[in-house]
């Protein structure tokens, strides 16, 4: 096995193109971690979708700078929800109205708490990730209901990323799906809520991702609450 700090390191030769420093990575993953500590039930959540959407990225064939920022968006996605009210983010039962209305805000506080980083280091693809994955193929996400390609890549493929997280996880009404069911229910909605092209970069790295929950599980077991000096260590960052 590679030394876990190996992702952490600079990428021999790559510094050149590389646009994400080693401290931006860092601050995104404490935020994430900060963000998944909301909840006992999504402690690696944020770990996870930046980790798959790296994963759908390469197999699109993104450049290898593209999907390390797709990586950092992924550690983000949810850093709005530290303005929702555990109270309606821990909820058991059925969201309100109201407190659907609550929840739908996060993206764009999201973006707006992101913003001052984007601006420094010109990556704004961060920024629209997170404000738009929520956002359907169909048109009837939110926060915009943007359609189709209208909607940035990224978000496309942080949606099916967190998607496929939050059915691998327990969660207190139901136990995680079998990973069979999250790879059914992942084509079900090809075309609806997700583009069909990342569904179908997906299905072509499904043993992989199988792979990476069965890491994080194994990993879990033997009590190291955050992953990601194993599973994230393939992340080309660099300074
Ligand atoms: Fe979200
Ligand atoms: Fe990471």
């Amino acid at each position: 096995m590679k030394n876990n700090n190996e992702y952490c390191s600079p990428a021999t030769g790559s510094h050149r193109a590389c646009r994400v420093n080693m401290t931006v990575h860092q601050f995104a993953e404490s935020l994430g971690n900060a963000i998944d500590a909301k909840d006992p039930y999504t402690c690696s959540h944020s770990e996870d979708v930046a980790v798959l959407s790296h994963k759908i990225g390469m197999q699109m064939g993104l450049e290898a700078d593209r999907c390390d920022l797709l990586h950092i968006a992924g550690h983000l996605h949810d850093i709005g929800k530290i303005g929702v009210p555990d109270a309606i983010l821990q909820k058991d039962g059925r969201l309100t109205d109201e407190e659907f209305k609550v929840i739908q805000r996060h993206p764009q506080v999201g973006a707006d708490i992101v913003s001052p980083v984007t601006s420094l280091t010109g990556i704004n693809i961060i920024t629209r990730s997170i404000l738009h994955h929520h956002e359907r193929f169909d048109g009837k996400g939110y926060p915009y209901g943007l359609a189709g390609e209208d909607i940035p890549l990224e978000a496309r493929i942080i949606a099916v990323a967190d998607t496929l997280s939050a059915m691998a996880s327990n969660r207190p009404y139901r136990k995680a799906l079998p990973f069979t069911d999250i790879v059914a229910e992942i084509n079900r909605c090809s075309g609806t809520q997700f583009d069909p092209r990342v569904v179908g970069c997906f299905n072509e790295i499904c043993s992989s991702v199988a792979g990476y929950f069965r890491c994080t599980a194994e990993n879990f077991s033997t009590s190291l609450r955050f992953p990601s000096a194993v599973c994230c260590r393939n992340v080309r960052v660099a300074v």
